[in-house]
């Protein structure tokens, strides 16, 4: 059996879950094992009419907003040539930031959460991550590092949103306990403190394996 893992690496916007997905990514890499590294929105054309959408350059409906990543995910998930699923069949490890959770966490602000858990099911039925770790960060510590960091803010980085989003990654986490494996990792202190806490939770899960 192939023992080649998929990961996904989720947050709140600034709590600094794509260092954390690099930084992984490396030490996995240095273990001796191939990785693809990916994200969401991706680079394609719907990440990019999504990251248009973000950057307030086009307004759109929360539940469109919600389908668009969807299908984002899903040509994310089955494009031929570099899609998720035709990586993981080549023998890669590869480490997501951002997946279905953030489908959960950000688009249940504004819409039910169990039809956004729906809508993902395909996505769930297609690959579901062996892990998804958690990062998480006080709202007000991840809006500090969002200001410092940024000259204007997008759709979703607003103290009031990010608190709600961060409460439904936790009642999300909680709701899918039974089939989704989930690592909530402290996020707080230094780069180095933090990457050790993500490495301790993959080791977990391929010690188990
Ligand atoms: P983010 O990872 O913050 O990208 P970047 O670091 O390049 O800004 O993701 C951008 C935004 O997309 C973030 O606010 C969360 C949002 N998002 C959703 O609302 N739903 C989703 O399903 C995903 C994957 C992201």
């Amino acid at each position: 059996m192939s023992s080649n893992l998929f990961i996904a690496i989720e947050g709140t916007d600034g709590s600094g879950k794509s260092t954390q997905a690099r930084l992984l990514a490396e030490r996995l890499t240095n273990a001796g094992h191939s990785v693809h590294t990916t994200f969401e929105p991706t680079s394609g054309h719907i990440g990019r009419l999504l990251r248009s959408i973000l950057k307030g350059e086009i307004k759109a409906d929360q539940k469109a907003i919600a389908a668009l990543f969807l299908a984002d995910r899903l040509d994310h998930l089955l494009r031929e040539e570099d899609g998720m699923v035709k990586k993981m069949q080549e023998g890669y490890s590869v480490i997501c930031d951002r997946y279905y959770f953030s489908s959960y966490a950000y688009h249940s602000v504004y819409t039910d959460m169990d039809w956004v858990i729906d809508c993902n099911r395909m996505c769930a039925a297609t690959l579901r991550p062996h892990l998804t770790i958690f990062i998480d960060v006080p709202t007000d510590e991840c809006m500090t590092r969002i200001a410092a960091g940024r000259e204007s803010a997008e759709l979703y980085e607003t103290t009031e949103i990010l608190q709600k989003v961060r409460s439904n990654y936790l009642t999300a986490i909680e709701k899918l306990k039974d089939t989704e494996k989930v690592v909530t990792v402290n996020g707080s202190g230094t780069i180095e403190e933090v990457a050790e806490r993500v490495w301790q939770a993959y080791i977990a899960i391929s010690d188990n394996r």
